[in-house]
């Protein structure tokens, strides 16, 4: 199982925000839903826009570029059922966020792995 990694602080992340960080070489999205924390893979699957920096509208995160959007809670792309992001898991430690990529997700497809 890999490490856990921080990558921000709490309130660098508000609620109803996300935010763009990095993660042992990978972009991540951090997003904010009511205190809870998600994070799924930052890259876009589409032409690798950020999606850290799109707007999150209570579970759903759509991307920049060109708008497609993703459940924050599971990677799934909002329309497309075989275009979905790689997740991590999160945990919150004296006002830090860290994450480690969930590996006990069988069922990513179509969304790109390492
Ligand atoms: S790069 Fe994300 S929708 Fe096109």
């Amino acid at each position: 199982m890999a490490d856990w990694i921080d990558i921000a602080a709490t309130t660098e992340c508000p609620p109803g925000k996300s935010i763009e960080r990095v993660a042992a070489n990978a972009m991540v999205a951090l997003a904010n839903v009511d205190g809870q924390f998600y994070a799924i893979d930052g890259l876009c699957p589409h032409q690798g826009g950020p999606l850290g920096t799109g707007d999150l509208c209570g579970i759903v995160l759509t991307c920049p570029w060109h708008g497609w959007q993703f459940d924050v809670t599971t990677g799934q792309h909002r329309y497309a059922a075989n275009v979905r992001q790689q997740t991590y898991e999160v945990k919150v430690e004296s006002g830090r966020v860290f994450v480690r990529k969930d590996n006990s997700d069988a069922a990513m497809q179509g969304g790109h792995s390492e």
